[in-house]
């Protein structure tokens, strides 16, 4: 069987482009008439964004691109106006795309809204991983700032806190808005159970409503750069998470218990943590499925599945 490009739901008869699915192709690009595949070669993003990366809005390690829709409904490369953001595979870490693109839609399964992604192909057939950007609405620049700018820090400090420390910063950011920490929450747990040991302070971004004049935060951006990061052949860094779960920490290996205590120290009530990480792993089914149906080679989906496994033993630990 075959699956979507955006949703990874099994295809239908009835879908216009081959690959994808009608509704979320929609959902994704607002039109059926965009055409689903880019003008350029993966060769010519890569002359582009080198060109392009210096004074670019959107930072990062990665090198990436702003899209646009043109009048013609096609994705156009563009300095200004960006709607869309693209993300090849970078060369030392193939099939990354496939990987954020899969890693993102999990989010869902822990009630974390994601920005809507998927994979498009270049006119090469090289898939790359594209993403709508959540900083505009109608046109006006949405004001969000991300943990590292929200702890006064540079950019290189972004590994340097922990969750425990950055949810009571969002805790001061939102004026104590529970929600919006428990997101946060959702999110440090989310990271654990995928394998993702990059989420650091510059992956964590606080947005304000438009309209919205105060000091405070209103809520955390939809979430971006997830990846099975430990699902890579050759891993830069071995550590489980980017941060230290808690401020005061003894050792790197954590179980249920860890999260309790986490949520303890972020204020959370202690039944809305034990439901959710209840609920969490009554999902390792749906998880495995989603990287199943995947576009990851079969050799990253072994990897991937075998950390949940491992992940959501350790979370039931303690529950
Ligand atoms: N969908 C999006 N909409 C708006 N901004 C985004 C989106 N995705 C990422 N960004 C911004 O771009 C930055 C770089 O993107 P990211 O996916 O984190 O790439 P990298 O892997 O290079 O860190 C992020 O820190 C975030 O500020
Ligand atoms: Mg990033």
């Amino acid at each position: 069987m075959t699956f979507c490009k955006i949703s990874l739901k099994p295809l239908n008869k009835t879908s216009k482009y081959e690959g994808y699915n009608n509704l979320p192709f929609k959902n994704l690009f607002q039109s059926l008439k965009v055409h689903p595949k880019l003008g350029f070669t993966r060769k010519d993003f890569f002359i582009e964004s080198t060109v392009k990366s210096r004074g670019m809005s959107i930072s990062g390690l990665q090198q990436k691109l702003s899209l646009k829709l043109n009048h013609k409904k096609e994705l156009v490369i563009t300095d200004t106006d960006g709607e869309y953001i693209l993300k090849p595979s970078p060369e030392a870490f193939p099939n990354a795309s496939e990987n954020e693109h899969c890693a993102m839609l999990t989010s869902r399964l822990f009630n974390v809204e994601a920005a809507p992604c998927g994979l498009i192909c270049f006119s090469d057939n090289e898939p790359a991983y594209i993403t709508k950007r959540f900083d505009r609405h109608g046109g006006i620049k949405i004001h969000q700032e991300d943990l590292a700018q929200g702890f006064g820090m540079e950019s290189e400090k972004k590994y340097s806190q922990s969750y425990e420390a950055a949810g009571k910063l969002v805790h001061k950011m939102t004026n104590g808005k529970a929600a919006v920490v428990f997101d946060f929450f959702r999110r440090v747990v989310h990271a654990f159970v995928t394998g993702n040991d990059d989420m650091h302070l510059k992956n964590l971004s606080l947005q304000k409503l438009p309209g919205n004049t105060g000091l405070y935060y209103d809520r955390m951006t939809q979430h971006y750069d997830c990846l099975f990061t430990q699902a890579f052949d050759h891993i830069s860094r071995s550590d489980v998470l980017a941060l230290d779960l808690l401020a005061e920490e003894k050792d790197d290996v954590y179980t249920g218990y860890d999260f309790k205590l986490l949520g303890e120290k972020l204020g959370l009530r202690e039944k809305l943590i034990s439901n959710f990480i209840h609920d969490i792993i009554q999902k390792e089914t749906a998880l495995v499925d989603l990287i199943n149906h995947s576009f990851m080679p079969d050799c990253m989906k072994t990897k991937a599945v075998s950390i949940v496994e491992q992940r959501m033993k350790a979370l039931a630990l303690g529950f």
